[in-house]
């Protein structure tokens, strides 16, 4: 089994002095090939002035022009990032950002040949109401029209209800939902080579189950990522293979 890919979705968190110590205590600790750490995106600098893999959170809709406070993906190129992420179901509640709107974001990434991380997922309402597949069949199906280039391409499925709140899904409905994306992506050009990772409440103490979990490339990781010793236990198992 290949090594999973971990993916540190650092959100809002951190104050650039809390930054500086958590960076301090990551020096020299990682060899692993697979991180790609997502810091707020005033704190890229210092990520990438250590040598890490480095990606946005976001991305804007737009190739050119003047669009206050936002960051275009030609500029996120010359400052040596690689990936982004789009859809996160934060900014889907808080920002409104609709499939339409996600599917902008991506064809403007892949046209700088950014890898692209798109996360779909469903809230706990559609759960309870057994929608899941639908619901994530809609937001693939909207957010990849017309995208024809899935070479450097990950998707990220985070159920809504697990997102900080401490529960998981089961090894059976991961594996499920899991394999539905991958079968989605799959009638795509390129779509075999589309890696499917897990996020929602990640941690070192539910490596286990996730492992045992076949299909599974690896994992978009919040809270966790932000405190180093948590992240430097999952980066360690993942390169022992027991995650
Ligand atoms: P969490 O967040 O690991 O804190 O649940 C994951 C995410 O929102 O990407």
């Amino acid at each position: 089994m290949s090594k999973k890919i971990i993916i540190a979705n650092m959100k809002t968190k951190l104050n650039a002095k809390e930054m500086k110590e958590y960076l301090k205590k990551l020096d020299g600790q990682i060899t692993y090939p697979g991180v790609v750490f997502m810091p707020t995106s005033l704190y890229v600098p210092y990520f990438i002035e250590k040598g890490y893999k480095v990606g946005l959170q976001d991305i804007f809709f737009e190739k050119e022009g003047s669009y206050t406070g936002e960051i275009l993906p030609s500029q996120a190129k010359s400052i040596g990032i690689k990936y982004v992420m789009v859809g996160h179901s934060e900014r889907r509640v808080h920002l409104n950002e609709s499939n339409q709107i996600i599917n902008k974001k991506i064809k403007n990434a892949l046209t700088e040949n950014m890898g692209v991380v798109l996360c779909v997922g469903e809230s706990k309402e559609e759960k309870t109401l057994m929608e899941t597949k639908e619901v994530i069949r809609r937001q693939l199906f909207t957010a990849l029209k017309g995208v024809t280039n899935l070479k450097n391409f990950i998707i990220a499925y985070e159920p809504v209800w697990a997102i900080g709140s401490g529960k998981i899904p089961s090894k059976r409905e991961l594996a499920k939902t899991i394999a539905f994306i991958k079968e989605f992506v799959g009638e795509m050009k390129d779509g075999a080579k589309v890696k499917v990772l897990y996020g929602g409440s990640v941690r070192s103490k539910s490596m286990p189950i996730f492992n045992q979990i076949e299909n599974l490339d690896g994992y978009l990781i919040g809270g966790a990522s932000c405190d180093a010793e948590e992240f430097l236990k999952i980066i360690e198992l993942c390169e022992n293979g027991k995650a």
